[in-house]
């Protein structure tokens, strides 16, 4: 009886799941999901082509050093960079003193509490320092940007898809907003379109407004596409400055398992070179007796 009930449960079971199945097959065919307005504009990044990547990626130290000058002189006015300390600059080709120098004249001074009272006083920072936020708090940073938060940009190529060149088509991508948006989509009086960002509707301002806004020392046109590539490149950087050694390390592993499969090859036909090897090749099978002959050709050839 109850064996009975199990087997009738099972088919109700089956009989629920494929009309459920069906239902499903039925409702995707007559109305295909709409996709969503911000699908319908959204933009892929466009193509970074950069020097670190690939497999023996190398950062471009002076390209690092153009995208560095444009966070200090564009960015870091609304963003922190609060995993980076300035000694790491060291790594982009700055000298000691070229370090020590630019965290003294940083624009803001870090956090610190006077050793006497207690109280909350800003000092200079020190090369050991991280960049410091340019607001006191999140209270200060919204109210300077119209309620929006301007993140963090230490990590932000590896949290966004695409990375760098999520981050050089984001700064280059405001454009006007497309006749056929439709209204609830259209950016209010503090956003900006910017098709390459999630909502299409992005509160942070043109960052680069003209080519020239900044001056290079070695002479690189400061096109707004070349500044947007350099500060790319750098964020790239911020969020992992250990890719050199990362990929050093994947290097030397290759060559040690190209080195172990030779090794490896050569054992084998050691191993297999002799008599066992022709006695399966011949017979199939590891012939005993074969073997045993073998073994005393081999024996004998040692007396001879
Ligand atoms: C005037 C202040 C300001 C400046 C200058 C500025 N930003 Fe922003 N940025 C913001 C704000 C505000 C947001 C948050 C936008 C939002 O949530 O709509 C933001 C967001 C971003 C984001 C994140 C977008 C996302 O996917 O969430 C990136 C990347 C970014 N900024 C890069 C830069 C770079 C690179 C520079 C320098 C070239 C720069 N910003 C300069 C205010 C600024």
């Amino acid at each position: 009886m109850v064996r009975v009930l199990g087997i009738l449960a099972g088919i109700l079971m089956v009989f629920v799941s494929l009309w459920s199945f069906g239902h499903g097959v039925y409702a995707f065919i007559s109305s295909p999901p709409q996709k969503s307005v911000e699908k319908r504009f959204h933009e892929e990044p466009r193509p970074l082509a950069l020097a670190s990547d690939g497999l023996f990626g190398k950062y471009d130290r002076e390209q690092l050093q153009r995208g560095f000058q444009v966070y200090k002189e564009v960015c870091s006015s609304c963003h922190s960079l609060k995993l980076v300390a300035f000694r790491n600059l060291q790594d982009l080709g700055y000298s000691e003193a070229e370090v020590k120098a630019i965290a003294t004249n940083w624009q803001v001074e870090v956090p610190d509490v006077d050793p006497k009272t207690g109280d909350p006083k800003g000092r200079k920072a020190l090369p050991s320092d991280h960049f410091p936020s340019p607001f006191q708090n999140e209270v200060a940073a919204r109210a300077a940007n119209n309620n929006a938060l301007p993140p963090d940009l230490s990590l932000i190529t590896k949290a966004r898809e695409g990375g760098p060149a999520y981050v050089y088509s984001l700064i280059t991508g405001y454009r006007p907003v497309p006749a056929n948006l439709p209204a609830e989509n259209r950016p209010g009086p503090t956003l900006h379109y910017n098709p390459w960002f999630a909502n299409l509707n992005i509160a942070m301002p043109p960052p680069l407004k003209s080519d020239g806004q900044v001056s290079y020392a070695d002479g690189t046109k400061p096109t707004i596409d070349q500044m947007a590539k350099d500060i790319a490149a750098f964020l790239a950087w911020t969020a992992e400055p250990r890719l050199e050694n990362r990929h050093a390390d994947g290097e030397v592993t290759l060559l040690f398992l190209l080195i172990a499969t030779i090794l490896a090859y050569m054992a084998y036909q050691n191993v297999w070179h002799g008599g066992a090897s022709r006695a399966v090749r011949r017979t199939g099978v590891l012939d005993p007796e074969n073997m045993a002959k073998r073994d005393a050709a081999s024996a004998g050839g040692l007396d001879g």
